[in-house]
């Protein structure tokens, strides 16, 4: 053996690398692939030795990277906007994906994207969309539905937590209630969704993705808006993901933040009817002149919940139209 190839490295002696991570359906696992990994290029000529570890390359092919067909996802918050909007995207990429949210019934765009996935002409998607009633603070119910999912599908192999709230206010008219409220569901709601899905990646192997639906607001004050709670909440969201990557990392679960500008979606929408000209003043901060469509996060989020990230965790990404770059 060459003193470059450690034990259990799954490292040949001929260079290539043999993948131990098929599941039992024969789905590849997320930073595996079926069958043989086979370096070419610049890679085929160098021995890598790597360790052993719960996390493994991604698949050498970038369709098969960003391959998720068969693998279940839920999303918080996926009963309207840029969750929905996330939701769909991994289901036209093949996901079987769960919308959790608290509305009892999602929003009409719901059942239109559920549509959607199953009948685009010419390009149908074997991925589905479904939806589960929960309040993300409801922690009993979190796991009560987790549970259920994964042991239908004996796997889960992504969370995107997308459930939060906005209230612009003065910072001198808060009252502890508001600040309670919104803390526990932006916060401590995407932390125990994060904790029913960790829990259920490790029992069933899964070398999963959690990406919390950060913004840029926690990394900057919104010039003009004031939201010092929601703000500070998806801040406390950037540190928790840096955490959790650091807690689960040896599972093979990696944790990483999306941090969206501007977007049009009913949250959004509610700003602009507060506080009339707000929807100018983004649109002059966004260096390329406009707000987002809730489409232009889908691939985003495939790219976070696909092996295509195989080497990214603990870390933020910022999506904004270069409005935190001026
Ligand atoms: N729209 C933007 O400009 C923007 C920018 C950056 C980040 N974000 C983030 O993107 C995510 C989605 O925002 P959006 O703009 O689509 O807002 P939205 O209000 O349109 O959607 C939020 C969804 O979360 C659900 N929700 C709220 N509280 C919940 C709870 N306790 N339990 C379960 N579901 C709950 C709502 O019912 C709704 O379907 C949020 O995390 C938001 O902070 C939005």
């Amino acid at each position: 053996m060459s003193p470059l190839v450690e034990e259990n490295s799954g490292l040949q002696a001929n260079g290539s690398y043999e993948s131990t991570d098929a599941t039992e359906d024969g789905i590849a696992e997320e930073n595996g692939s079926v069958g043989t990994y086979q370096p070419t290029g610049v890679q085929g000529s160098v021995a890598i030795a790597t360790k052993p570890s719960e996390s493994k390359p991604a698949p050498k092919r970038l369709d098969e990277q960003l391959n998720i067909e068969g693998k279940v996802f839920l999303v918080t918050g996926g009963g309207q906007g840029l969750g929905l909007a996330m939701a769909e995207g991994l289901g036209e990429a093949g996901g079987i994906v769960y919308c959790l949210d608290w509305r009892e019934e999602p929003h009409p765009d719901f059942f239109a994207a559920q549509k959607a996935i199953k009948s685009f002409p010419g390009k149908p998607s074997h991925g589905s969309l479904q939806y589960r009633h929960v309040d993300v603070r409801d922690t009993e119910g979190l796991e009560r539905i987790t549970s259920e999912i994964a042991s239908l599908h004996k796997r889960i192999d992504g969370l995107v937590a997308a459930a939060a709230i906005q209230q612009v206010t003065p910072a001198t008219q808060y009252t502890v209630k508001d600040i309670c409220r919104m803390v526990d569901i932006n916060f401590t709601g995407a932390f125990m969704s994060a904790a029913a899905v960790a829990k259920r990646m490790m029992e069933y192997h899964c070398k999963g993705s959690i990406v919390f639906v950060a913004s840029m607001s926690g990394f900057v004050a919104n010039k003009g808006l004031l939201s010092p709670v929601y703000n500070s909440s998806k801040a406390a969201l950037i540190q928790l993901a840096r955490n959790l990557a650091m807690e689960w990392g040896k599972h093979g679960i990696r944790v990483n933040s999306l941090c969206p500008g501007h977007v049009i979606t009913p949250m959004v929408q509610a700003n602009f009817k507060e506080d009339p000209g707000l929807q100018e003043k983004w649109e002059e901060e966004s260096m390329l002149g406009r707000i987002a469509m809730p489409d232009e996060f889908k691939g985003p989020a495939l790219y976070l919940c696909s092996p295509a990230s195989s080497y990214m965790t603990g870390s933020a990404m910022i999506v904004d139209g270069g409005h935190t770059a001026w």
